[in-house]
């Protein structure tokens, strides 16, 4: 009797083809399986009298034989064919896996905010040369040859002019340069912010670096006030840092300003309370500013007795840190993921 069987289910092997995965997967359950056919005729071995027991058993093996032999040689087929001819087995209707977009770096979600607020208050966008001449970094704004803040902005000199000092070359220390080519090449009324990179050679930490971004402003025009530049810098801090913001001007000095202040805003952390950004006062410096000293727009052929101006100056990577709460300038440089995404869709 299982003599019988087993020789149906050799040549039931012999005869079969399989021609994809569900069939190989078939072929397996059926004859290798725990489940199969073979396993069960093993198990039916102890039903067999002990003198056929061993005939039996060795035909079993025979069976047992080819049929793994045939898994094997489906299986080696499957894979040598399915490179050529591939298998779909992945399911098409599932979703797709979204594209990995990149995020904007937040020095450019900070600029273009900055941009922003100032474009709808009537300020166009310049921009100036990162390698500049003394007059136009230093000279023109001002700075007297031998004046302390020429030494205290760290200077990367490109060439030293054995004439004058104004016709050195050198990385621009702040964007303030683009505020005297602009009234060079345009009479007022002028109002225009100017982004870009700067320069100084300061070792690399937590607070400083050697390359990092301002934004110079200036409005130049008939009767500009002290007080429009205190109204202007007021809106902005509203709409920067939020509605609550107040800002107060504390006296200050830069050569190209009269009078000077830096600007600070109420520490929109803590509201004013006081905490850590803000060093237990309630205020956070953004920005320096002044009226335009009438020696500059002198030096421009802009005359100061018919026209006033006040400029301003703030840095971006500091507008950003206090925006976001970051505490170490060198984030905005690694190119680190972890940081870079945590502004998507911000
Ligand atoms: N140029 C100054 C700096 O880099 C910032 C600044 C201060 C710019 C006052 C201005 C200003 O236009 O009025 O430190």
């Amino acid at each position: 009797m299982i003599t019988e069987r087993v020789k149906e289910l050799i040549s039931e092997i012999e005869q079969t083809e399989v021609a994809n995965k569900e069939q190989l997967e078939s072929y397996r359950m059926r004859y290798i399986s725990k489940k199969g056919v073979v396993t069960e005729l093993f198990d039916g071995l102890k039903n067999i009298p002990q003198e056929a027991r061993r005939a039996v058993g060795q035909e079993l093996n025979v069976l047992k034989n080819l049929a793994q032999n045939r898994f094997q040689e489906f299986s080696t087929a499957m894979e040598s064919s399915s490179d050529a001819n591939p298998v779909l087995d992945f399911d098409l209707t599932l979703p797709v896996v979204p594209n990995q977009q990149g995020s904007l770096h937040p020095l450019t979600i900070v600029r273009r905010r900055i941009i922003e607020i100032f474009e709808r208050m009537g300020f166009n966008v310049s921009y100036g040369p990162e390698i500049e001449t003394d007059w136009y970094n230093f000279s023109a704004l001002n700075f007297a040859d031998n004046h302390p803040a020429r030494e205290m902005q760290d200077t990367f000199f490109i060439s030293k002019s054995e004439n004058a000092v104004k016709d050195d070359v050198l990385l621009r220390t702040h964007t303030s340069n683009v505020q005297v080519r602009l009234m060079e090449r345009q009479k007022p009324p002028i109002r225009s912010i100017m982004p870009g990179r700067v320069f100084r050679n300061e070792a690399i930490s937590a607070r400083a670096h050697c390359v990092f971004h301002q934004v110079e402003g200036l409005y130049i025009d008939k009767n500009v006030s002290f007080k429009d530049l205190k109204d202007t810098l007021y809106h902005f801090a509203k709409e920067m840092f939020g509605k609550d913001s107040k800002i107060r001007l504390r006296p200050s000095y830069f050569p190209f300003t009269e009078p000077s202040a830096e600007i600070d805003v109420t520490c929109f952390i803590c509201k004013g309370v006081g905490c850590n950004v803000c060093k237990h006062t309630g205020w956070v410096e953004i920005a320096g500013s002044g009226m335009v000293d009438p020696n500059v727009l002198e030096n421009v052929g802009i005359d100061s007795e018919e026209y006033t101006g006040f400029a301003f100056g703030m840095g971006i990577e500091r507008i950003t840190m206090l925006k976001y709460g970051i505490n170490d300038l060198r984030l905005f440089t690694e190119n680190d993921v972890r940081f870079l995404r945590q502004f998507e869709g911000a």
